[in-house]
């Protein structure tokens, strides 16, 4: 798709032009009056409540991003580093004296979901009740139980924003500042803070996990990687931005033709959609010297993994927090992870896709 002279098309719902190119990628993602989020941004479309910020344009997307992003620094974010390593740390406890481990469903999945809770100030005893919500959202997209399970979720968001809109003072944490936020001079409605607030959890639960399943799998296949990183955890900077560019968890998203255009070779009219494949853009070998090889090295490195423009990702520090924690702490436990020669794993599909099954055979360091 990408050696094509024209986008290509696909008719399948409502009809789309695959955007494949990195370059054409970037053009798309950095042109918000041309190519707009605010009809959604998945494919098929949801019927659903819009994501905010995701799903807002600029100039209001911006005033949204004004309000998160001074709580989402790395500096900020890596007051968190002991939380989520004892979160880290207690889930890889759970799994000593067992050799053969389904990671997905052990590790790389639970991980981030308890990271965000912490991080984000959620009362420790309610992390259970609300990784058990969460679970049955992710699994049971779409049946009776995830309806159910996600409007729990939503009165449970609301009764904690209500808390903190009665007590905690704006600059302390981002649920308070978006429960205190306004945007554009009036206070922001509920229905927007819980949209931030599930966005803000939700957005790092799949994509983190399948960037953590993806890079094991590679550990598995060339211990040579993990061994890099062992005796040279300086190189973790490149290596993690270079994992996300490989695993690409978002691999594609969806933005809208508000005005004529010409991309790709094709012309685009108003109300044509488009896909802006990620994953395919940072495989692109116009830009990446041997894009379908790792290099924990690699710098420059431009990739649109966490993607580009002014929705380019809220998230990348934490992401890239319990990235370097969790693969931190697997090297310091295990020698080496093999893929189970009795077992498979598996691939899921749809808008971030990746593993849904890693069996590793764990091999613990003598020292661990
Ligand atoms: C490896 C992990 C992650 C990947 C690969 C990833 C990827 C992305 C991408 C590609 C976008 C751009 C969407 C667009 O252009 O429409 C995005 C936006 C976003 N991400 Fe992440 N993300 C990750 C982790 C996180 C985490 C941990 C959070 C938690 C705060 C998060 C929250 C968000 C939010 C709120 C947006 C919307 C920003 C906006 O529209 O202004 N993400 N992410």
């Amino acid at each position: 798709m990408r050696a094509a002279t024209e986008l290509p098309h696909s008719d399948l719902y409502g009809g789309f032009h695959v955007v494949t190119r990195h370059a054409d990628l970037r053009t798309a993602a950095a042109q918000h009056r041309i190519y707009s989020s605010a009809q959604g941004i998945a494919l098929p479309n949801e019927s659903r409540t819009r994501h905010v910020p995701a799903e807002v344009d600029p100039p209001l997307q911006r005033e949204f991003r004004r309000l998160l992003d001074p709580f989402l620094t790395p500096e900020r974010i890596s007051a968190n580093e002991a939380k989520v390593r004892a979160i880290a740390s207690s889930l890889l406890d759970s799994l000593a004296g067992e050799s053969r481990v389904e990671m997905v469903a052990r590790f790389t999945e639970p991980f981030p979901v308890s990271a965000a809770l912490a991080i984000f100030g959620f009362p420790p005893p309610d992390a259970r009740r609300l990784s058990g919500l969460v679970d049955g959202l992710i699994h049971g997209r779409g049946s009776e139980a995830s309806i159910k399970a996600s409007q729990e979720l939503t009165d449970y968001l609301i009764e904690q924003l209500k808390m903190r809109a009665a007590s905690a003072d704006p600059s302390t944490d981002v649920l308070a500042a978006v429960a205190h936020g306004s945007v554009e001079g009036r206070p922001l409605s509920i229905e927007d803070q819980v949209s931030i607030t599930r966005l803000l959890l939700f957005g790092g639960f799949t994509t983190v996990n399948l960037a953590l399943s993806q890079t094991l799998l590679l550990f598995a296949k060339y211990p040579e990687l993990a061994e890099g990183l062992r005796s040279q955890p300086e190189l973790f900077p490149t290596a993690l931005e270079e994992f996300v560019r490989y695993a690409s968890p978002a691999t594609y998203l969806r933005r809208t033709v508000v005005a004529e255009a010409e991309l790709g070779g094709s012309k685009l009219r108003a109300g044509d959609q488009v896909l802006l494949c990620f994953g395919a853009a940072n495989r692109d070998p116009s830009v990446f010297d041997k894009p379908d090889e790792i290099n924990l090295a690699r710098n420059p490195n431009p990739h649109v993994g966490f993607g580009f423009g002014a929705h380019r990702c809220l998230g990348s520090a934490i992401a890239k927090l319990e990235l370097r924690v969790a693969l931190e702490e697997i090297l310091r436990r295990y020698e080496r992870v093999e893929l189970d020669p009795d077992d498979s794993i598996a691939w899921g599909e749809g808008e971030t896709q990746g593993l849904t099954r890693l069996p590793l055979v764990l091999r613990p360091r003598a020292s661990a």
